[in-house]
């Protein structure tokens, strides 16, 4: 740890986003209250609607401070009819392009059902899944696949017109992401909810893609090096019938970048929904952390919005650096947190509109805050 502690670089990016990340902030600040921070934040301005204003996706010393942040907290970018020249969204930079020049090669996105959590499914809520049964982690790859910035126009306008991506799945893209799920299997705690297992599962479409038949051979080599943890496989398709009637099955997955994208919006429906729902993008010796919804142009402004994906992905921030720097401290930090986002959660003491309540986004940030005060470190 340096010695002003750890740089924490924020962007809050566009609509929604500001609005959560200043509900993470707040928490942070409970966390460190009592004490000197062992952390210090800097925040900057960037996403579409900076781009709108500026003709620059973010401000100059964006690109630096997050190569030289111990840790980068992103709240949401995109904006409507915020685009790029070429068609890319407006703010890309600050989430695809940090995954990019960064190497984020993992995106950890847990799925986790916590009590008192309810689902809205056909507009009403109701307990759907039991908690007992959702404590998965979907691990997808985060730098190649369909993403790979190989794409383009042939004809532009005419009646021939094509568009081509490019999907790339290479063997060191493939290999480190799975090793990262393997790794992860065996540090949890517990295995599948359902029968305690550690299981990792290969998510893909191998009777059809080449790319896929790749990742698949990848992950049988890996997975010789985990004899102790089960394998186990699932094609895209499937796996989404699966994971919605059986989630208690599922312990670890790895996907690729797309079928990852898609699969893990899903899986949200199962922790309660989007506005649960954090991820981590992991590299080597850079990581960001992120809601994962986006920034919900709809409701920017209104104060209303969930704020618990941030505060996941504050917790998830906190629980990386901490075992990055062997501070256990801060790895205590990050389990209060997680005691206090659980109490608030389980009496529904925080229940934003797209869990049936009325509390704001602020409100729920002071909850929050005040049940980390409560918590002892
Ligand atoms: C996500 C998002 C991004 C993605 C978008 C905003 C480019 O959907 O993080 O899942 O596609 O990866
Ligand atoms: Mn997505």
């Amino acid at each position: 740890m340096k010695s002003a502690g750890y740089a924490i670089a924020v962007f809050a990016g566009d609509g929604t986003g500001p609005e959560v990340v200043r509900e993470g902030l707040k928490v942070l600040g409970a966390l460190a209250e009592g004490g000197p921070a062992p952390w210090h934040l800097t925040e900057y301005a960037g996403g579409g609607q900076y781009y709108q204003k500026t003709g620059r996706e973010w401000e100059p010393e964006g690109a630096a401070a997050a190569r030289d942040a111990d840790a980068i907290l992103l709240g949401a970018v995109g904006w409507p009819g915020a685009t790029l020249p070429n068609g890319d969204i407006a703010g890309r930079a600050l989430v695809l392009g940090v995954r990019e020049s960064l190497d984020l090669y993992a995106n950890v996105r847990p799925c986790r059902l916590y009590p008192g959590v309810q689902h809205r499914i056909s507009g009403a809520y109701r307990q759907v899944w039991s908690p007992e049964t959702v404590d998965l982690v979907i691990v997808r790859e985060n730098t190649e696949d369909l993403y790979t910035p190989a794409r383009g126009r042939l004809r532009r306008g005419g009646e021939t017109e094509v568009a081509i991506d490019t999907r790339v799945v290479t063997r060191k893209g493939s290999e480190r992401v799975i090793r990262f799920a393997f790794e992860l299997a065996r540090a949890r705690a517990r295995g599948a909810p359902g029968d305690g297992v550690r299981r990792v599962t290969c998510v893909d479409k191998s009777n059809v893609l080449e790319g896929c038949r790749f990742f698949r051979e990848t992950f049988d080599r890996v997975a010789a090096e985990y004899p102790e943890i089960q394998r186990d496989y699932a094609y895209v398709d499937a796996f989404t019938q699966w994971i919605v009637r059986n989630p208690e099955r599922y312990n670890v997955v790895v996907a690729t970048n797309m079928m990852g994208d898609i699969i893990t919006d899903l899986a949200a429906v199962l922790q309660g929904g989007m506005g649960f729902a954090s991820g981590g993008n992991i590299g080597e010796g850079h990581a960001m952390f992120e809601p994962v919804h986006g920034s919900a142009p709809k409701y920017a402004g209104k104060n209303q919005v969930n704020p618990f994906a941030t505060f996941f992905a504050v917790e998830q921030m906190l629980r990386w650096l901490g075992g990055r720097n062997a501070d256990a401290p801060l790895v205590r930090q990050a389990d209060r947190l997680e005691r206090a986002i659980a109490s608030v959660l389980r009496d529904g003491r925080a229940r934003t509109y797209d869990q049936g309540g009325t509390v704001s986004t602020t409100d729920a940030g002071d909850r929050v805050a005040a049940a980390v005060r409560e918590a002892p470190a």
